[in-house]
């Protein structure tokens, strides 16, 4: 994996920006793969902010985004719908219709999941996706465990993942049980990944990343496998891997 580290967050955004728009121009109708949470905001921001400049069009473009919570649709704020809304589609000359994230408020979850996958096969498959990571090494909501789960699946959500994400809610309750996500091989068809990571509180799950043996008990280590990944980190979270 090659590792690039970014001096500070909107660094990271920049480095991971530039990456979408070399993408964008040598391809106009690529397929993102995209990711919500803290880290992606400052790409959202870069690409939003700087597409016009380049002469760069989203009009073409296809996204798929990782995740969503069951339970919700895009008209609820917390919805991943709702944040990539706010955080880019609005914000450039994007075609709704070609921005895919999985329905949360679908009647039948197993479906939507092969619904979903279908669509990426349609879509030509994702030419480079944006990961974030949980502090527990999670991508997408493949969440450590046993073994790891293939295709665009149902999950059940982990205490602490659901403990870190309150932040977005307004208890640690309200936050959904369930959600659809893809999953680890979805993942790793992708022709190119982007890695973002930001702060010490990722470092040791890092670390684990880069240094140590792949295991289901770490998600984000199956990356180790994939021929082209570029992880994107800031000091804090490159603090344990030497
Ligand atoms: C969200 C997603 C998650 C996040 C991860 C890191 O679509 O796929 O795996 O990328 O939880 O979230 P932040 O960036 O908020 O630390």
């Amino acid at each position: 994996m090659k590792v690039i580290q970014a001096d500070n967050y909107e660094d990271l955004g920049k480095i991971a920006g530039e990456m979408i728009f070399r993408q964008m121009e040598a391809k106009d109708d690529s397929v993102l793969g995209l990711a919500t949470g803290e880290t992606p905001v400052g790409i959202y921001q870069y690409l939003a902010e700087g597409y016009q400049d380049r002469n760069l069009s989203f009009s073409k473009v296809r996204t798929v985004n990782l995740d969503e919570y069951i339970g919700m649709d895009g008209s609820n704020e917390q919805s991943y719908r709702y944040f990539m809304n706010k955080h880019l589609f609005n914000k450039v000359d994007i075609r709704k219709e070609f921005t895919e994230v999985p329905n949360g408020k679908c009647e039948d979850v197993e479906q939507e999941c092969l619904r979903y996958e279908k669509r990426i096969e349609e879509f030509g498959g994702i030419d480079i996706q944006i990961l974030g990571m949980g502090e527990n090494g999670h991508i997408g909501f493949n969440e450590p465990g046993n073994e790891f789960i293939c295709d665009t699946h149902v999950v059940q959500l982990t205490e602490d993942t659901r403990k870190v994400n309150a932040r977005f809610f307004d208890s640690a309750d309200s936050v959904p049980e369930q959600a659809i996500t893809m999953g680890i091989r979805t993942i790793l068809k992708a022709r190119k990944i982007i890695l973002a990571v930001y702060g010490v509180k990722k470092a040791e799950a890092l670390a684990g990343v880069l240094k140590d043996r792949v295991t289901p008990w770490l998600p984000a280590s199956v990356l180790q496998f994939h021929p082209d990944v570029t992880v994107i980190a800031d000091a804090g979270a490159l603090s344990k891997c030497t």
